[in-house]
This record gives structure tokens, sequence and C-alpha cells, in this order.
């Protein structure tokens, strides 16, 4: 099985999108697929042809303007190492699509499905709670 992760990284040249575990445990290797989550490790690339797929090489606004999300981390140094990072992003601008004023548990769970091995889940944390405050 190709995986769609492998062709985003390998043949489209889309490093943004990271492998941590391969096993669907991390997110480091999230997506959108048609407006939906997904971790892209578990998915046959086959199973997408037609669907809208966003990685985080297209979260920013515009060539000259980060999304919130990606300023917020800037600002609050929400990244360390940057593996768990663009799944992080993408989780939190899922996130805060949905529900644009969530509660620090809400944040916590928007997450939840995201590990982080330099355990900087506090920045990353205040980075979401940066990017709300707009
Ligand atoms: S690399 Fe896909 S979930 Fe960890
Ligand atoms: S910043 Fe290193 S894994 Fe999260």
């Amino acid at each position: 099985m190709e995986r769609l992760l492998d062709v985003l990284r390998e043949q489209l040249r889309l490093t943004g999108t990271k492998e941590g575990c391969g096993e669907g445990e991390c997110g480091a290797c999230t997506v959108l697929i048609d407006g939906r989550i997904v971790n892209s490790c578990l998915v046959p690339v086959a199973q997408v042809e037609g669907c809208e797929i966003k990685t985080i090489e297209g979260i920013a606004i515009s060539e000259t303007q980060l999304h919130a999300v990606q300023q917020a981390f800037i600002e609050c140094g929400g990244a360390q190492c940057g593996i768990c990072t663009p799944g992080m992003v993408i989780a939190a601008v899922d996130l805060l699509e949905k529900n644009p004023n969530p509660t620090e548990a809400e944040i916590r769970n928007g997450l939840a499905g995201n590990l982080c091995r330099c355990t900087g889940y506090m920045k990353i944390f205040e980075s979401v709670v940066r990017a709300c405050e707009g």
C-alpha cells in the first residue's frame, strides 16, 4: 500500500508533513482531507483520488501572511524540534475553524491526538490560546 504520507513527502516534496510513529498514534503526519483531520500515514493514496488535501504548506493566509496559529506558535515558542509542529498547527487550525472561542479543556481535547516528544505542551497550549485572542 502506498501511503498518502509518502506521496506527499517523496513524490510531491511537501516535506512539511512529518512522520513520527508511522502507526496512527502521534499526529505528526496530520493533513486535512476534504476538511477532515486525518493521519496521512494510515491513508492509502488510492483512497484520496478526487479529494482536496491540505497540508501545512497550504495553511498560511498568503505568501506574506501566516495563519494566526502559525504566528502564535512563533511568538509563544510553540515549536522545539518541530516534528510535531505541522500536525499541531493543523489540529489547532481545524479546532478554531469549528470553534473560534474554545475553552482550555476544548483546546486540550482538540490537540489530544497530537503527541510532542519534546514535551513542549505548555507552550503549544499557550500558542493556541494566543491564536484565539487574535
Ligand atoms: S506518523 Fe502518522 S500518526 Fe504518527
Ligand atoms: S517540538 Fe519536538 S516533538 Fe514537539
